[in-house]
């Protein structure tokens, strides 16, 4: 009796300590100290669990600890930032499949079955094997594994919903039946599965960060659900805390690119498309990597705007020399993050912050909007659909709505890519064509390290 008090204790310290963690993951000073928190609070709830004495023998558990370890901590050191979503995407497969071999283990150790017990154990299988074969797929559109085109075909919808109730029949048949389901839960197993793959295929290599924060949330209930099954006090509350803020993430995504889970789930969006600009008002200013020079000279305030060009180009380093130049030039320089911009949350932050760009020059959108129009110069870099004032002015548009980084109010704004091509969205971009806006044309590594040397020549 007091072992078990002892152990919920330490549980409600874990969970304590997940929650804090998560917490202090909301700002990119503390993640650090937040993930490390939370690790400590995993590593007490495992240890307690073993205390507690499990079904299996500890040595195939310490097995397991080294062997996953090792792999994680060579994982964490070969991946490369950039490829973060995909390594997320699999730790959600991982986390899938583990409440699927929970359930079905639980299942095969089962003395007695109750109504609860047999609900929790099929959730625990459906949810973990759409969560694995899910996660599997967008790891493979995101590595390019296989290709990131939405493949749609006539019917899918019907055909996805059908294979879902057919599985809820079956999980109906095996709570049922609980004695007899061996085969009807491998009939659930095998309809998980080709779920998850049917689910994920419809939906664009771009929109993968969004699938995979739902697939995280999806691995979060999964994992509740497993927790329910086998008592587990720790497991419902951390898969329940996954499951929540995955979901939270999820909708943020949503908002930020002003488009509902259902369009993104089902809408095929996402493929990148690449159109010819369509005639707008006014003309378009290319400008000369020396005369952007001659601007900068003359600015007392830039703001930076990355994009998922800055990304493409490997720039962030070129940035940060150039933003040390015009701050040794007497500027005040700042760097406005879009909560969307690139193609994962915090891609820009990750990026800036392996070029040592300190974390209180990073402007969130909404406080840069409200000074914007007292900024001399807005360096747009590779970014596109972030800063469309198509999402303000044209309601017309697949993004009106959407919240941008208002680059066109502030008093000129050099716009660096490489062509007059689209971005994600696959629209023009009237912000080009403004009276306030000079584009340097080219990659924009090269072209920030030809104004780079104009600094140091001139
Ligand atoms: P985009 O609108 O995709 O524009 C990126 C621009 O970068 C392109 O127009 C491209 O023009 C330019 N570019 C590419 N390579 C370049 C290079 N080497 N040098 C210079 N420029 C280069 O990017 P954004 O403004 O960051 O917006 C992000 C978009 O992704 C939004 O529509 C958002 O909804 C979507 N999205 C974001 C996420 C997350 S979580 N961030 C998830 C899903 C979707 P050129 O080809 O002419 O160079």
């Amino acid at each position: 009796m007091q072992i078990t008090l002892l152990i919920n204790l330490v549980y409600i310290v874990s969970a304590v300590m997940f929650i804090y963690g998560l917490k202090l993951l909301t700002s990119p000073v503390t993640a650090r100290t937040g993930n490390f928190i939370s690790a400590v609070g995993m590593f007490l709830a495992v240890v307690v669990t073993l205390v507690n004495g499990g079904i299996i023998d500890y040595k195939w558990i310490a097995l397991g600890i080294i062997v996953g370890g090792l792999i994680g901590g060579l994982f964490a050191r070969i991946v490369q930032m950039t490829q973060m979503p995909e390594m997320v995407a699999l730790f959600n497969g991982f986390g899938g499949i583990a409440s699927l071999l929970v359930g079905t283990a639980t299942y095969h150790s089962l003395e007695s079955y109750n109504l609860f017990i047999m609900t929790t154990l099929f959730l625990a299988v459906l949810i973990g094997g759409v969560t694995f074969s899910g996660s599997i797929i967008a790891w493979g559109k995101l590595s390019e594994v296989i290709s990131g085109n939405p493949a749609l075909f006539r019917g899918q919808t019907i055909l996805n919903g059908s294979i879902f109730v057919v599985a809820l029949m079956g999980g109906a048949f095996f709570i049922a039946n609980p004695s007899d389901g061996y085969l009807t839960l491998i009939g659930i197993i095998t309809l998980s599965l080709i779920l998850g793959v049917l689910a994920v295929i419809p939906i664009g290599g771009a929109d993968m960060p969004v699938v995979i924060s739902l697939l995280n949330s999806y691995s979060g209930i999964a994992a509740c659900a497993a927790g329910l099954a086998i008592e587990n006090n720790i497991l419902i509350v951390s898969g329940a805390l996954v499951g929540a803020s995955g979901i939270i993430l999820t909708k943020v995504m949503c908002k930020a690119m002003n488009r509902s889970l259902y369009n993104v789930l089902f809408g095929g969006f996402g493929a990148v498309t690449r159109k010819t600009a369509v005639d707008f008002q006014g003309e378009v200013k290319p400008i000369s990597p020396e005369d952007t020079y001659y601007i900068l000279e003359a600015a007392c305030s830039v703001v930076f705007v990355p994009g998922y060009g800055m990304a493409v180009a490997k720039a962030q380093h070129a940035v940060r020399e150039l933003s040390d130049l015009l701050e040794e030039n007497g500027a005040e320089v700042r760097y406005a993050i879009h909560p969307v911009a690139g193609r994962m949350p915090g891609h820009m932050n990750v990026l800036l912050a392996e070029a040592d760009v300190p974390y209180d020059k990073l402007i969130e959108m909404k406080e840069i909007n409200r000074s914007i129009a007292g900024i001399d110069v807005c360096l747009v870099v590779g970014a596109n659909d972030i800063v469309n004032p198509a999402a303000r002015e044209d309601t017309h548009s697949s993004i009106y709505g959407m919240p941008i980084i208002e680059v066109d109010r502030s008093k000129t704004v050099i716009v660096l890519k490489r062509s007059m091509a689209t971005g994600f969205a696959g629209i023009d971009n009237r912000l080009f064509y403004k009276q306030n806006t000079r584009m340097l044309f080219g990659d924009a590594k090269s072209s920030i390290e030809a104004v780079i040397s104009q600094f140091k020549t001139v």
